[in-house]
């Protein structure tokens, strides 16, 4: 059975995973799920037959900010790796903070074939940290009439938010 994301109310109940734990995606170049480790379905309390083929966006929180996915996806598609807090959300509604390192895979002709992603536990300081800036682009997100609107808005407040402090992105998620 799929579930449509929208379907989903988040409970506001956080679940955990152990320190010891990776939660390993694996997508196609358009971020459909073609792999899920276990610890992967365990936490999200899908079954592998609901994510494989579903895209990726399957398990986004609502009070994620739609301008750090764009982030990723830019730095993914020039061939690059990037870390991320992000904010799940599992199949009844809970929710699962993670660090996630991204990554492309390339073919032997070295081309983009699809995307790695291992996340694991974060520490909850970093998350205390992350939360102004995320609540801040998700106002914009939401203060705007649509969603490109919106996403546009978003960026340019990340890009701004970096710049005020003088860092990459790289660098700011590193100082935290
Ligand atoms: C390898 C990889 C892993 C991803 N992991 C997540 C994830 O754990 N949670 C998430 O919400 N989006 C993840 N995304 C991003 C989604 O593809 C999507 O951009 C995001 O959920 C925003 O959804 P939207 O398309 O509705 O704006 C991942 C993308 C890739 C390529």
């Amino acid at each position: 059975m799929r579930l449509a994301r929208s379907t989903i109310t988040p409970t506001g109940r956080e679940r955990v995973f152990g320190e010891d734990e990776i939660i390993v995606s694996k997508t196609d170049v358009t971020g459909k799920i073609t792999y899920a480790n276990h610890v992967f379905l365990r936490v999200s309390g899908y079954a592998e037959e609901d994510c494989i083929g579903a895209p990726h966006s399957m398990i986004r929180h609502p009070d994620m900010p739609r301008a750090i996915f764009k982030f990723a996806w830019d730095r993914l598609l020039g061939g690059h790796e990037i870390f991320a807090y992000v904010n799940n959300l599992a199949c009844n509604g809970d929710n699962y903070w993670v660090l996630a390192h991204m990554t492309p895979s390339r073919g032997s002709d070295g081309s983009i074939i699809g995307f790695h992603s291992s996340r694991r536990v974060p520490d909850r300081d970093k998350i205390a940290k992350v939360l102004p800036l995320y609540d801040v682009l998700l106002a914009e997100e939401r203060r705007q009439l649509d969603r490109p609107a919106g996403l546009a808005a978003s960026a340019a407040k990340l890009d701004n938010a970096l710049r005020d402090q003088s860092k990459t992105y790289d660098e700011w998620i590193w100082s935290l």
